[in-house]
């Protein structure tokens, strides 16, 4: 098969190379399984350098579990979780977040992604009445699924409202290595100090083979989370093989040029379609996603060659995402691409 690079998602990227070669370091020997090892110990206290000492993490398998896991220990059945209309755990979770934690999620529509705290204010009522789910969880996506980045502030509020009312704030970051980037933050920085009380941490989409972590930051909220998570059947019995690739990735600043990377191709595509004037970006390029508005005659053409997606059928708008791997050859020859078939 010839290797191609497309613009369909991170998730279509290759690995990196060092995340191989730290799997390749620890495949020696025998170690105890499920996380009791040194490698899984080197990884935690790699987390902990990076965001404060008392800290809790875990691993896991994949981004849908780290969402579902971490809104588990702060929920009964009889809550809800309020998050954007576009929102992961909305929309491309198969209901998993409802089935594992039993809680409603109450969608806000969010055109840039985003939640604002007079949107959430809206969703916020019911309180006390025993007829209605009450809001606990404020679920907000950093970089969001529109590639915009909420900015310090807008997280702050949202963290300050969620507290005021004895509610928390997750944070689904799948991308927060991009939107740390795209802030100039360090990872706590973008996360527990702007108040995010547990984060999901991504690795895959930033060049891992299949790592992510939950982070809590509330050390209250990690009580019962070693059952939980084999409960939710992502206790990996070779632990080391996550560890090592979530300890090479907070090593040697690799996520932090992993995200650089790819934001900046994600800009110089922006850079390039802008020129087509049949193309109009719709989203601010922030992170690491363009989302342009094309002829729709041009979307089959283009396909053919080049594997992404249609994200809003009616608007005839498209995704298309960089990586650590996009380079600048492939944004070029892709943006010519997009111009030679909008004018048919
Ligand atoms: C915003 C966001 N959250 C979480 C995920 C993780 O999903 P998965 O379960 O496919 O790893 C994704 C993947 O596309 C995502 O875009």
């Amino acid at each position: 098969m010839k290797p191609v690079r497309s613009f369909a998602s991170d998730n279509n990227a290759s690995v990196h190379p060092d995340i191989l070669r730290a799997v390749a370091a620890v495949n020696q020997g025998h170690v105890v399984g499920y996380g009791d090892d040194p490698y899984t110990a080197a990884a935690v206290r790699n987390f902990k350098k990076h965001f404060g000492p008392d800290i809790e993490v875990f691993f896991v398998f994949n981004g849908t579990a780290a969402n579902c896991l971490s809104l588990r220990p702060m929920t009964e059945s009889y809550h809800a979780v309020i998050c954007a209309d576009g929102a992961h755990i909305y929309t491309d979770e198969c209901g998993a977040p409802e089935k594992f934690t039993g809680c409603k999620l109450i969608p806000i529509s969010a055109p840039d992604g985003k939640l604002t705290v007079e949107a959430v204010g809206h969703a916020y009522h019911g309180i006390g009445d025993q007829h209605h789910v009450q809001p606990r969880v404020i679920s907000v996506t950093q970089a969001t699924e529109l590639g915009t980045v909420y900015t310090p502030r807008e997280i702050r509020d949202l963290a300050r409202f969620a507290h005021q009312r004895n509610m928390f704030l997750h944070m689904d970051g799948a991308r927060i290595a991009n939107a740390a980037v795209s802030l100039g933050l360090t990872l706590r920085e973008a996360t527990r100090d702007l108040g995010v009380d547990v984060l999901s941490f991504g690795g895959t989409k930033n060049g891992a083979i299949g790592a992510e972590a939950v982070v809590f930051f509330d050390k209250k909220l990690a009580r019962d989370f070693l059952y939980l998570r084999k409960q939710g059947m992502q206790l990996a019995s070779k632990m080391r093989f996550i560890s090592a690739q979530l300890d090479a990735l907070l090593s040697n600043q690799l996520w932090r040029k992993n995200a650089e990377h790819s934001n900046r191709m994600a800009k110089l595509l922006e850079k390039e379609v802008r020129k087509i004037p049949q193309v109009k970006i719709v989203q601010k390029v922030e992170a690491n996603g363009v989302f342009a508005k094309i002829p729709r005659h041009a979307i089959a053409k283009l396909q053919k060659h080049y594997f992404f997606y249609v994200w809003e059928e009616e608007r005839s708008v498209v995704r298309w995402m960089c990586s650590f791997d996009t380079t600048e050859q492939d944004v070029k020859r892709f943006a010519k691409a997009v111009a030679k078939v909008v004018p048919e």
